[in-house]
Order: structure tokens, then C-alpha cells, then sequence
């Protein structure tokens, strides 16, 4: 079956591929946190990986290892570990592939709590990090010479404002030096993009987002094309930091998955709507949805992503007070962190997701404190709409 699911397309392989015990239609969630041997001998091969049984739950359980093998086949990877969290996932990785005495070299835009652990945790343990703008091509052939990263992190589309990066050129360059890349496809999930067949060593997801799709669950999953990493990340790592997915998390990601392609065309398609009338509303300085042939990198987008994803942000005419205004005013869209869910979800980034970042650091990466990031959810287009432009009406924009 595993075989032959390879010759099937996306969609029919988010929904059946992963081997599911007793033949059950939705693999069952082995709520254990232990297994048990028939005796030592038994216990020893498995230990010893002579075996692919089970031993503990914080390394393997038949339920992770269904979600780790569905995720494998939809990045076009070899196999994946599962986390509890994105940043679990993030934070292991990393470490995982870094030394003291070495420099991660990332875009400047970053998830808040991403852009946290690479610039201040790192540090601690002699990691350096510098942040470049990766969007324009020349700025990182110019620095990776002299800076000589083992590590070259980013996100496409950048949370929060939507920053496009060509992950063919990056990995091409990354491979002059030696580095390997590590793409968080948070935003895109893999229907949309598939960083490893463009060359990225390791591809990792903030779970809690598209792939689950409901806003239910916390979760993270990293996957890669060279299983000897796989299982160094798996039992060095994740097993030692002890960020493991529960079972139950692990199910509810099934079942999202089961649904990511539907969902993902129709998140696509609203922000593509609402990015659309945004930019043609008079209070609105500037919309960012790769989507727009006004977008820096719409190009670029348009070669590496199907579509062009589910978040929208935008920069009104007013100050950050008014912005501020702006989000009060929502009536549909909730102010909440978190996206990809089927709610649309608004928020501030300056004041929620992005606070770790201090005013200087917002001024340097170009970060406006009145950029509104919205995820557009699965409502009706029209009611979303509706809701933007009510929301828009002050009078001191
Ligand atoms: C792009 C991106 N990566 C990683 C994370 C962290 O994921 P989690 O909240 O599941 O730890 C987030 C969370 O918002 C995110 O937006």
C-alpha cells in the first residue's frame, strides 16, 4: 500500500497513506504511556532497534508513528519527528544541528517566540545568530561567505508579514557552504509548498496550525530527507528535551490532515478576496499577500507555492492607536494569536505575537507597530468582508 500510495496525488494521500493497525478505518489513539515485553530478549531488540516495536511513548507510539509517516510522505521526506509544540520542534531542531562557537544565519522576520530562541537562548550556549533580509537574493551571497553558517533558518511566507524567500537559491547557496537549511513551512503547510524537493535538509510545521486546522490542539512535527538525522533528532533530541507529542494530540492531526487540501483551497481563496479589496481600500497603506502582483516576491511565490496562503496583513494610514481601533472594532474575526483555524483571527503583532521584538529591532526590520495580520478563516468570504470594512470605518484614519 505504501508503495503504491506514491502514485497517488496530495489529496488522497493526506487521507490514506500511514499504516493503520487492525485495520481500523481512523487509527485508534493508544492512550498508553508505556509497552510491555514478553522478556528481556524481547526488550533488548527493541531497545537495540532490531525490532520496530514499542517502548515508551516519549520515542514511539503506533499512533505518533502513523502522523510521523503520513508527514514524511506529504513533504516528499524520508520521516519526521513528531513534538509537542512548533517551538519544540524548532528549538530541537536547532539545537540539533548547532554547536558553540557556530552562527545560525536567519531572515530577520521571524515568528516572535522563534526570533527569541535564536537571538537570546542561542546565545547563552555560544550560538550566534545574525539576521539578514533573505528576500533580497544578493544580501545573502554577499554575507555567507565570510559568516559561514552551519545552520540557515527562515520561514516562507514570514509570520507576520507574509515575506517570500526562494528556497531553491537559498539551498543552492546554502550548499556552497556546507549549511544545511531549515525551512518552517508553518504557512504554507506541504499542499501549498514543499521546501525539501527545492533543497531544504529539514521542514518543520507549528502543528497547532493548518495541518490540525481547528484550533484544538499545540503541536509540532519536523521532517527531512536523510533518516540517520531523523533518527539522531528523534532519540537525541526530542527524546532527551522530552518535547513528545501525546497520542490524542497526534490523532487530532490525523484528522486534520484528512481535510487539509479543502481547507487550504478555500483559505487560499478568501484571503486572495479580502487581499484584493484591501488594496483598494482608501485607508490602507500597503497589503502584503504574495498573491498580489504587487507583492516584493510575487515571482517567487508564484514558482514555489500552488497558491499563495491564508494570511493577510496590512498597514492602515493611521498610527498604531488606530490600528489598535481598527481590531477593537471586529465583530466575526476574533482577537487571538494562533492562525490557520477555521475562525478568521485577528491580531496586532507589534503587541501580541511579535512582542519579544523591542521598538529598535521592529524599526530595523522594517516591522510597522500598526501592521494588522489577519487569518482569514473559512467563514463566508462575504461576512468576512463585511466585517473588515465595518471595522474600517473610524473616522480618524
Ligand atoms: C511560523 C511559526 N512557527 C512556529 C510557531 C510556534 O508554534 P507553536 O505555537 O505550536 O509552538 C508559530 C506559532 O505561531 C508560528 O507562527
Amino acid at each position: 500500500m505504501k508503495d503504491q500510495l506514491k502514485e497517488f496525488r496530495f489529496e488522497t494521500k493526506a487521507i490514506h497513506s500511514g499504516s493503520h493497525p487492525n485495520h481500523a478505518l481512523n487509527p485508534p489513539i493508544f492512550q498508553t504511556s508505556t509497552f510491555t515485553f514478553d522478556s528481556i530478549a524481547h526488550a533488548s531488540a527493541v531497545m537495540n532497534f532490531e525490532s520496530s516495536d514499542y517502548v515508551y511513548t516519549r520515542g514511539n507510539n503506533p499512533t505518533l508513528r502513523v502522523l510521523e509517516e503520513k508527514m514524511a510522505e506529504l513533504e516528499n521526506g524520508v520521516g519526521a519527528v513528531a513534538f509537542a509544540s512548533g517551538m519544540a520542534a524548532v528549538s530541537s531542531v536547532l539545537l540539533s544541528l548547532l554547536a558553540p562557537g557556530e552562527c545560525v544565519l536567519h531572515h530577520n522576520v521571524l515568528y516572535g517566540s522563534a526570533y527569541s530562541f535564536v537571538t537570546k537562548f542561542l546565545e547563552k550556549y555560544k550560538i550566534d545568530a545574525k539576521g539578514i533580509d533573505f528576500t533580497d537574493i544578493s544580501v545573502l551571497e554577499n554575507k555567507i561567505h565570510t559568516l559561514r553558517p552551519k545552520v540557515i533558518y527562515f520561514e516562507t511566507p514570514a509570520n507576520p508579514n507574509l515575506d517570500i524567500i526562494d528556497l531553491e537559491s537559498v539551498a543552492y547557496l546554502a550548499k556552497s557552504v556546507g549549511a544545511k537549511v531549515v525551512v518552517d513551512n508553518t504557512f504554507s503547510s506541504p499542499y501549498l509548498q514543499r521546501p525539501l524537493t527545492l533543497g531544504a535538509d529539514v521542514v518543520l510545521h507549528s502543528a497547532t496550525k493548518y495541518l490540525g486546522g481547528h484550533g484544538d490542539v499545540v503541536a509540532g512535527i519536523a521532517v527531512a530527507r536523510d533518516m540517520d538525522y531523523i533518527n539522531s533528532l528523534k532519540f537525541e533530541y526530542m527524546c532527551e528535551l522530552g518535547g513528545a507529542m501525546s497520542p490524542f494530540n497526534a490523532w487530532l492531526i490525523l484528522r486534520g490532515l484528512k481535510t487539509l487540501a479543502v481547507r487550504m483551497d478555500r483559505h487560499c481563496e478568501n484571503a486572495m478576496r479580502l487581499a484584493a479589496y484591501l488594496d483598494k481600500h482608501p485607508s490602507i497603506s500597503h497589503v502584503m499577500y504574495p498573491g498580489l502582483d504587487t507583492h516584493k516576491n510575487h515571482e517567487v511565490a508564484k514558482k514555489q507555492m500552488a497558491q499563495f496562503g491564508g494570511i493577510v496583513s496590512f498597514e492602515i494610514k493611521g498610527s498604531h492607536e488606530a490600528a489598535i481601533e481598527v481590531i477593537n472594532r471586529f465583530k466575526l474575526a476574533k482577537i487571538a494569536v494562533s492562525l490557520g483555524d477555521t475562525e478568521t483571527l485577528v491580531q496586532l503583532p507589534a503587541a501580541m505575537t511579535h512582542i519579544g521584538y523591542s521598538d529598535s529591532e521592529l524599526k530595523a526590520i522594517g516591522l510597522s507597530k500598526s501592521l494588522i495580520r489577519i487569518s482569514v478563516g473559512l467563514e463566508s468570504i462575504d461576512d468576512i468582508l463585511e466585517d473588515v470594512a465595518q471595522a474600517l470605518n473610524i473616522t480618524n484614519l
